[in-house]
């Protein structure tokens, strides 16, 4: 089995919360990060508002700043919507794409999230790519198969070791305090990294898959040693600093 070629990541995804003030978490995180051994990539994503004064911020201390979500054309007549170019700009080095949240609630489809990830490669950043089965599709025994179409449909051509990481994230275990089994992690992560590896060859095999779902600081050492589980993608979780250096130890 090809382990990661990459270091772990543990990236938090404050989704829409965070304000100014909000700097004195990220202090903490940083100082916090510092006592660590190193060997974990840290990110966090706070809401498009705050990249630019986190991405200073953070300048210097290892830890990257990422987006929650970009359109798919670099500008143009799109009220409210954010480029990749956009977040670049400000100061992020990666975006989310695909989250459920923006699925569901914003009924995005496999072709959107794959082309808002070739917007982020286009712009030089790398795409966090979710995808994750709902409890109706487990319980109809269908995950394995949601999994591969939406990665088949999610990723674009011309992804690179360096620029895609792939999130799996049940969506019955976000928010909820649910998590699958770590049988079921492995057999979601085996599956997608012979997906990875079968249709992107050697970048497939080096591109990490996080798991995201319900990771807090009580679970996440025995989720993160699950084979093939490159690191976590955190919501709840990463909105305390305390919590988020918790998770990111146990991947240490
Ligand atoms: P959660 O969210 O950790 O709060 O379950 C994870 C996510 O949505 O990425």
């Amino acid at each position: 089995m090809a382990a990661s070629l990459r270091r772990p990541l543990v990236a938090g995804n404050w989704k829409m919360n965070g304000l100014k003030a909000s700097a004195a978490e990220l202090g903490s995180i940083m100082t916090g990060s510092a006592g660590l051994s190193g060997k974990t990539d840290l990110m966090v994503c706070p809401p498009a508002t705050l990249i630019s004064a986190f991405a200073g911020q953070a300048r210097g201390s290892g830890i990257a700043i990422g987006g929650q979500d970009c359109h798919a054309e670099a500008a143009g007549a799109f009220t409210g919507d954010i480029s990749a170019e956009m977040l670049k700009d400000a100061g992020a080095s990666a975006v989310i794409v695909g989250h459920s949240e923006r699925r569901t609630l914003h009924q995005e489809t496999d072709a959107e999230v794959q082309a808002k990830a070739q917007a982020a490669w286009r712009a030089g950043l790398m795409a966090i790519v979710c995808i994750g089965e709902t409890r109706a599709e487990r319980e109809a025994g269908k995950t394995l198969d949601v999994l591969g179409r939406q990665l088949d449909g999610s990723l674009p051509n011309g992804i690179t070791a360096a620029n895609l990481v792939v999130a799996y994230e049940p969506v019955w275990a976000i928010g909820t305090g649910l998590t699958p089994t770590t049988l079921q992690i492995e057999e979601a992560h085996v599956a997608l990294r012979r997906a990875l590896a079968e249709s992107l060859g050697e970048a497939g095999a080096g591109a990490p898959i996080l798991y995201g779902g319900s990771v807090k600081p009580g679970n996440a050492a025995e989720i993160l040693k699950v084979r093939e589980v490159g690191g976590a993608l955190v919501g709840g979780a990463s909105l305390k600093a305390q919590d988020f250096l918790a998770i990111v130890r146990a991947a240490d």
